[in-house]
């Protein structure tokens, strides 16, 4: 049989003793006190108000007693239970707040603190640039193509129809480099690489030559806010059956669309280079008067074309069949068109800078404006 019986004696049942339920009272009480942080107090509460804890086996042991003696010990149990919780409730908003000050304290931003000031950097405008034009031949099916900057006399001259005699030699102010006898410039410009890719893969019905090649060259030039002595152009050329001038301009004219904007095209001028015949000079529209001459107000001339409308952006024609021939491709099944212009100036159009050294200064104020462009 099981529950109270009449010769229960609750004196005996040792959890309900009024020392031990003040016992564990206290114990609780001291625990309590001396719980340092939310975590120890969790421990405390556990230890002290359990199931397992003195306290709750002592409450547990009371409807075990005889109802005579189940009042008395209810009360004792009851209080000290109720001290327990109230004092854990206590301590318990105490750590609470003391915590959150803490916190406060040590992830405190100090916003008055100097930045991190190693600058991100960026890639060099001259770098993207280079990139998005060849992205926009890309775009079209052409390959880029690359070639030495220490380059052979008979590629950078001979071979594009500029003989050891001809007057254009020398209109390109050369850097000649020593030995003489070892015939090796700093290119001139970027059309021996035009001669290199004839000359490397010849060409074929299936497989035509559309390759542009940016890179950098050298002329002995003044530094100044329009000439460098090393600056960069992009060549392009197209081998093909059937090629024309107006694929030349069709291409030319989507090139300029991309690098401008919409409605920037091209007109050509007649002109004269060895390696092309016949030959121009092409001109943009002006991108700051859109071709009207005028300046916003319309009232006076534009100052970026002075007026013209247009601007000088380089050179083009088709490719010269003495070109073709010195590199060995047939002239008479195959025709081509070429073109060249600087870099840097199709940069200076396409962000308005008014200074060509900005390029090459290495200021990285200048450099990390244009870091984000890819
Ligand atoms: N090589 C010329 C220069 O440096 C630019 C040029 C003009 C390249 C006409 C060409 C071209 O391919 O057809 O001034």
């Amino acid at each position: 049989m099981s529950g109270p019986n009449s010769d229960y004696d609750p004196v005996e049942v040792t959890p309900l003793k009024a020392e031990e339920v003040e016992a564990a009272r206290d114990a609780a009480l001291a625990a309590i006190a001396a719980a340092a942080d939310l975590e120890q107090l969790k421990t405390v509460r556990l230890d002290h108000v359990g199931d397992r804890s003195p306290l709750a086996l002592a409450n547990r042991e009371i409807g075990a007693l005889p109802p005579a003696a189940r009042k008395e010990a209810g009360a004792r149990v009851g209080q000290a239970r109720g001290a327990v919780n109230k004092a854990l409730g206590e301590r318990q908003a105490v750590l609470e707040t003391e915590h959150e000050a803490r916190i406060l304290v040590e992830e405190a931003v100090d916003v008055t603190l100097p930045v991190d000031r190693r600058p991100a950097g960026g890639r060099h405008p001259l770098t993207t640039g280079a990139e998005l034009i060849a992205d926009i031949f890309v775009a079209m099916g052409w390959e880029v193509a690359e070639g030495p900057v220490i380059e052979a006399e008979w590629l950078n001259f001979d071979a594009l129809n500029l003989g050891p005699d001809h007057p254009a030699r020398t209109m390109q102010d050369t850097f000649w480099t020593d030995p003489a006898e070892n015939h090796l410039v700093l290119r001139t410009h970027t059309s021996p690489v035009q001669a290199r890719t004839m000359l490397s893969r010849g060409v074929s019905e299936d497989a035509p030559i559309y390759v542009v090649c940016p890179g950098r060259v050298f002329r002995t030039d003044e530094y100044d806010a329009t000439h460098s002595p090393m600056f960069h152009q992009v060549e392009g050329l197209a081998i093909d059956k059937g090629i024309t001038m107006a694929h030349l301009k069709g291409t030319l004219d989507h090139f300029a669309g991309q690098m401008f904007g919409e409605g920037i095209n091209t007109r050509f001028r007649p002109s004269y280079f060895p390696f092309t015949e016949p030959s121009a000079e092409v001109d943009l529209v002006c991108f700051v008067c859109r071709g009207t001459g005028l300046n916003d107000a319309g009232t006076d001339p534009c100052r970026t074309c002075r007026g013209e409308g247009w601007i000088e952006w380089g050179g083009c024609g088709m490719v010269n069949p003495r070109v073709l021939r010195a590199c060995g491709i047939d002239a008479d099944t195959y025709s081509g068109f070429a073109f060249g212009m600087g870099i840097e100036r199709t940069l200076m159009f396409r962000h308005g800078l008014e200074d060509l050294r900005t390029l090459f200064e290495g200021d990285v104020r200048f450099t990390t404006a244009f870091g984000s462009e890819l």
